[in-house]
């Protein structure tokens, strides 16, 4: 035990005290719970072309199937959005809103592609690391985003010259959207909504009914 205040402050240093605010902020939970598909952002943010290659960079550390390492990263800032905006689709449970709304419309997104004509298994299976991690990388530095599935290939690839085969886009903004995670029972319906005030709640199955027993 040590017995002066800086021994003690070292003590405290080493088995992590005193970390406190950085620690509340940056947890994988915080971080976890803050990472929702976001579907409207504020224009008046710009995303910066250092901001995407920063959460682009998480494909440095994350890994890879026979680490084959076969995706390829397209930023696209706020210029060449309009490139894309056509092309995608948000929101599409929500039958009655048409979404993005006019004036949030994402601005900024990294295209995920293949490096190989003919991705396997393996490659969706890094897209679905990749993806993840770049968005978790995003709420770190106080941005947000989604995942777009629902694109169209041929027109992304066209209008961005792209070399390789789009597999997902991902937008990256400001959000300016309330997300609600609304604990539910497996067999309950798995639609998200929107109330009056517009605040989105998604449904997640409850723990003890995603663990085997
Ligand atoms: C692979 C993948 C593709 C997705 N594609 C779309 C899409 O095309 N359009 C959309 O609005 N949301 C899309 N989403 C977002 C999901 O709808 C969202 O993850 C789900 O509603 C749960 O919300 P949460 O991400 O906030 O937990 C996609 C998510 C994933 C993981």
């Amino acid at each position: 035990m040590a017995d002066n205040y800086l021994e003690k402050k070292m003590e405290e240093y080493r088995a992590g005290k005193g970390t406190k605010s950085l620690k509340a902020h940056t947890s994988l939970g915080k971080l976890l719970e803050k990472n929702r598909s976001y579907r409207g952002y504020d224009n008046s943010f710009v995303v910066r072309p250092d901001q995407l290659r920063s959460i682009i960079d998480v494909n440095t550390k994350v890994p890879s199937a026979r680490n084959s390492q076969l995706l390829r990263f397209r930023p696209v800032t706020h210029q060449e959005a309009h490139k894309i905006l056509p092309h995608i689709r948000l929101g599409g449970a929500l039958k009655n809103l048409k979404l993005p709304f006019e004036g949030t419309e994402p601005r900024a997104f990294i295209v995920i592609c293949s490096a190989t004509p003919e991705p396997d298994h393996y490659v969706y299976i890094d897209l679905g690391i990749s993806a993840q991690s770049m968005l978790l990388k995003a709420v770190e530095i106080g941005l947000g985003g989604i995942c777009i599935g629902a694109f169209d290939k041929r027109e992304v690839k066209e209008a961005l010259a792209l070399p390789y085969e789009p597999l997902l886009v991902v937008a990256i903004g400001k959000p300016n959207e309330r997300i609600k995670l609304v604990e539910i029972g497996a067999g309950d319906s798995k639609n998200y909504w929107r109330d009056e005030e517009g605040t989105h709640y998604v449904p997640k199955v409850a723990l003890d009914e995603l663990i085997i027993k």
